[in-house]
């Protein structure tokens, strides 16, 4: 019997020192990592910045940098484009998405959007750049809040695309906003009764929960804010343990700050890794080192779609200040 030889499929060598390849590479190419605080500790520990949403958008906003490697997902890459046409930005996974931003299509919300002709869209910077097009105030979690009270009271609104983080907003301004209805497959997989139990067993602790959570959850919050908030709040608050109700990647960085201090990720609803971002945890240190070698997989846009979908990005940056 022949065995037929084929080829061996080529590999991009990784060299043992990924740490000292990316600072080399990050000089080379004058680039910045940006990383989202749901990324592998290793990748928080090589970021040029660490942030939430905002802070994240903010950077790519200002930087000098010719290359933008966005450690966080294809949204946040796509917004950094949006704000740098000129610049390459690199994702290192293309497939890393978002289950809140695919739960809405752009189709679907243009019909939705043209049964309200009076409202005006603020649109949660989770969704996609058509979406974004089609909005006239972006928002994250750590201003959604602030835009929503600066819009003139009368004015109606459609929240897209979190329903959780649109009846919070609803909640915290005394709002009536028009929601669409999507969630975020990490932030809904918490459970009620997993998070009492949690808190029978470290009475002491504080809940500290993102508003991507469900109500019954963040109900049993001490605190609620987004990733950057919550962090701030773990290093300022008296308490010395905290049941963590967000995507665990940011208790690396909690612990770092408060190295004394107890952090307890709650647990998603069968005990299984759900509560971690299944695709913010696509991308790898390996992965961001060969997009770098490569200078791919880059995120581009049909300009039409860039021009429209930069000026309610630039609203949000222009009233979060
Ligand atoms: P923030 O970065 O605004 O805290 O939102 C968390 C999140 O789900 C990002 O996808
Ligand atoms: Fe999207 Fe949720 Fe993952 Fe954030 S945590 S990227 S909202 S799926």
């Amino acid at each position: 019997m022949f065995t037929t030889l084929l080829p061996r499929p080529t590999t991009d060598s990784i060299p043992d020192d990924l740490f000292a390849a990316i600072e080399q590479l990050k000089k080379e190419l004058n680039a910045i990592v940006l990383a989202h605080y749901y990324q592998d500790s290793d990748i928080q520990d090589i970021a040029d910045y660490l942030g939430d949403s905002l802070g994240l958008a903010q950077q790519a906003a200002t930087t000098n940098a010719d290359v933008i490697v966005f450690a966080g997902v294809h949204f946040m890459a796509e917004t950094a484009k949006i704000l740098n046409p000129d610049k390459l930005v690199l994702l290192p996974d293309l497939e890393a998405g978002c289950s809140l931003a695919d739960s809405c299509p752009p189709e679907a919300f243009a019909a939705f959007k043209a049964q309200y002709p009076d409202h005006i869209v603020v649109s949660y910077i989770n969704c996609s750049a058509e979406i974004k097009a089609m909005s006239d105030i972006i928002c994250t979690s750590s201003n959604a809040v602030k835009i929503v009270n600066q819009i003139p009271a009368e004015q109606p609104i459609i929240f897209a695309p979190d329903r959780n983080l649109g009846r919070y907003v609803m909640e915290q301004t005394g709002r009536d906003l028009v929601l669409w209805q999507g969630s975020c497959i990490v932030h809904e997989t918490f459970s009620e009764k997993k998070l009492i139990e949690l808190k029978i067993e470290h009475p002491k602790a504080e809940i500290i929960a993102h508003p991507e959570c469900e109500p019954p959850v963040l109900r049993h919050a001490d605190y609620i804010g987004s990733t950057t908030a919550l962090l701030h709040y773990s290093q300022k608050s008296a308490a010395d343990t905290f049941i963590v109700v967000t995507e665990p990647g940011i208790v690396h960085q909690m612990q770092k700050a408060a190295p004394n201090k107890r952090f307890i990720p709650a647990p998603g609803t069968n005990n299984c890794a759900c509560n971690e971002c299944p695709h913010m945890r696509l991308n790898t240190l390996e992965k961001l080192y060969l997009a770098m070698k490569n200078r791919q997989p880059e995120i581009t846009m049909a300009e039409e779609i860039r021009v429209a979908a930069l000026k309610p990005i630039q609203r949000m940056l222009e009233m979060s200040i």
